[in-house]
């Protein structure tokens, strides 16, 4: 078995026709700029905010790193507020936090589940804060039927980690349009990115169903890279690669924009909910999982467990096929202290399973089995009594959709 950890690209989810339908949310959004990576729109967005050097900006202390990275370049003094081993936002500490020179906070939609928004934006509301929603995550979620990415000022989606694309972020102004962010140009990126990106996107697509040539091929793919690389054929990337000045201006794809009308967006919002209800419920009592449970509208990214020895798991794991995702084992150097235990927890602990729309029943199956024979139950979670705020979420209901046959 190989089983991808992200998306990969086949002609099912692909109408060669232009969809008729809208496209979701906020691929029509009026004020919207496409970006290679979402890390460029974080960082041009907060070029164009033009923060003061006093002024400060509340950020999770849990995060990706490449955020931050981004919004260390543009100058921003972050302040940091704890998430809680329930992946909610600890508002005694963001009341705390907060002060005269906070100018915006700073808002991340862990894998697809949405923040405590009514809190969040009264929050914000009633000190004169800026609310940024970070989607990277959690394209195509709604929460209370409304798209996430919708509520704050502005927004930041990246495309690639839901959809089968070789690149693609988008930077949304919903309040507070920015002219130098209108204005801005962006460049086109290198041809070979997108060749090699999108290479790797089929290639994956082919390992899916036949694991072992699949796996010569990729051996092939990872030495033509290597070569391109010793021979300084620069690249842009996408990924855990950190953050590039020199790459700040990239745009999306060409690729990108033609492949975005022609997918099939209920089908991949549908089949990632019933895969994840799928293997929530075979792994439910067997393994550890955080509180989270499938609202309506949520669309997630991975299934989270939480494992004692991840580094150990994820290997284990990997060596049999299975692409497990370790987000995020490291932050930003600053986010380490006391007040951020339970990101620490959650760096240590969590690890992510596949359940993207090419997730085929059969892989689910193998992935249950697997997981439940190698992952004991031995960490415990403890899960603080639930603020007055997380409450007003409604996070039970779950709708029954059907399981499609077949891999990639
Ligand atoms: C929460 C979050 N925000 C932003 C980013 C940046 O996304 P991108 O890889 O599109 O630059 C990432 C991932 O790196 C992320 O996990």
């Amino acid at each position: 078995m190989y089983i991808p950890s992200w998306p990969c690209l086949t002609s099912s989810q692909l109408h060669f026709r232009e969809s008729q339908r809208p496209l979701p949310f906020p691929l029509e959004a009026a004020s919207r700029k496409y970006f290679y990576v979402a890390r460029n729109g974080i960082y041009h967005l907060f070029r164009a905010l033009g923060l003061a050097s006093h002024e400060s900006v509340l950020v999770p202390d849990y995060h990706s790193g490449n955020e931050t990275s981004a919004m260390r370049a543009a100058g921003v003094n972050i302040r940091f507020y704890p998430i809680r081993r329930d992946l909610q936002p600890d508002f005694d500490a963001l009341e705390r936090l907060c002060g005269p020179e906070t100018r915006a906070l700073y808002v991340i939609h862990f894998m697809g589940w949405p923040q405590p928004m009514h809190g969040l934006l009264e929050f914000c509301r009633a000190r004169g804060l800026l609310l940024i929603e970070d989607c990277a995550l959690s394209f195509l979620s709604e929460f209370e039927g409304r798209p996430l990415g919708s509520f704050g000022d502005y927004a930041v989606f990246c495309l690639y980690k839901t959809l089968p694309i070789p690149n693609g972020a988008v930077l949304l102004q919903n309040r507070g349009h920015l002219r130098t962010l209108e204005d801005f140009e962006t460049l086109n990126p290198k041809r070979i990115s997108v060749l090699s990106r999108s290479s790797e996107l089929l290639l994956e697509s082919f390992r899916s169903r036949f694991p072992r040539a699949g796996a010569m091929l990729a051996g092939i793919k990872a030495a033509a890279g290597s070569t391109l690389t010793a021979l300084s054929i620069e690249r842009e990337r996408v990924g855990n690669i950190g953050f590039d000045l020199d790459k700040v201006d990239t745009g999306m794809s060409s690729l990108c924009h033609w492949l975005l009308p022609r997918f099939n967006y209920e089908l991949i919002r549908n089949q990632r909910r019933a895969n994840f209800q799928w293997l929530d419920e075979r792994l439910r009592g067997k393994v550890n999982l955080l509180p989270l449970s499938l609202a309506d509208g949520v669309c997630p990214l991975f299934l989270p467990i939480l494992v004692e020895d991840k580094k150990a798991v994820a290997a284990d794991l990997t060596r049999r096929g299975i692409g497990v995702v370790e987000l995020w084992n490291e932050g930003d150097p600053e986010a380490n202290g006391p007040d951020s235990e339970d990101a620490l927890f959650l760096r240590r602990h969590v690890l992510e399973l596949p359940i993207h729309q090419n997730v085929s029943e059969a892989q689910l199956d193998y992935i249950a089995r697997e997981v439940t024979r190698r992952v004991r139950s031995t960490v415990r979670l403890r899960v603080p009594s639930p603020a007055p705020v997380a409450a007003e979420e409604p996070m039970s209901a779950r709708e029954p959709v059907s399981l499609r046959a077949g891999p990639c």
